[in-house]
């Protein structure tokens, strides 16, 4: 009788979990990662601002904050997750990239060499590309369509 009852709540959190998701996909507001994703927009031109006038500490400052972007909250998470499904390697691998290269590009301490914070600016900018090449049309097909 308690298996039983426990299979009975377990099947209700995933009918109710899939209600949520559901509900959730048919509303368009914008994600919150597309904020996040402005955010990183903004970030990449204060770096090329910095890059331009030489202001080393504004470089770093905003590339460690693109190495360190908020994730989306849970549920949304959720609900990425569920669609990302088996391409999750990818996804993350790319992400990870993102995040490395700005991590290096925020922590160059010859921040002077102002050719190689340039070439580590463009993987930096290659790299958001490469996932947005990858993922972006599909994904904003699936949540706002
Ligand atoms: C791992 C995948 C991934 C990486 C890496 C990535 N993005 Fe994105 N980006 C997305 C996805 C998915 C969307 C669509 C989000 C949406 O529309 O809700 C997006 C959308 C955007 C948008 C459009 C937002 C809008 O208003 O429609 C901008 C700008 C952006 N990304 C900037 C960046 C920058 C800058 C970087 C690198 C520093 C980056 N992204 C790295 C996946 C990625």
């Amino acid at each position: 009788m308690k298996k039983l009852l426990i299979v009975f709540k377990l099947g209700f959190i995933v009918i109710a979990m899939s209600g949520l998701l559901a509900c959730a996909k048919t509303n368009e507001e914008p994600l919150e990662l597309r904020r996040i994703m402005q955010g990183m927009q903004h970030n990449m031109q204060e770096i090329e601002l910095g890059i331009s006038k030489k202001d080393w500490e504004l470089v770093s400052q905003n590339a460690l904050s693109i190495a360190s972007h908020p994730a989306p909250p849970f549920l949304e998470k959720l609900r990425v997750l569920a669609y990302i499904n088996t391409e999750l390697g990818a996804f993350k691998k790319l992400d990870k990239n993102t995040h490395d290269t700005a991590k290096e590009l925020g922590e160059l301490v010859l921040m002077d060499d102002k050719r190689k914070v340039e070439a580590i600016f463009l993987q930096l900018k290659d790299s958001c590309e490469q996932c947005h090449q990858e993922f972006r049309t599909e994904f904003q097909a699936y949540f706002y369509e």
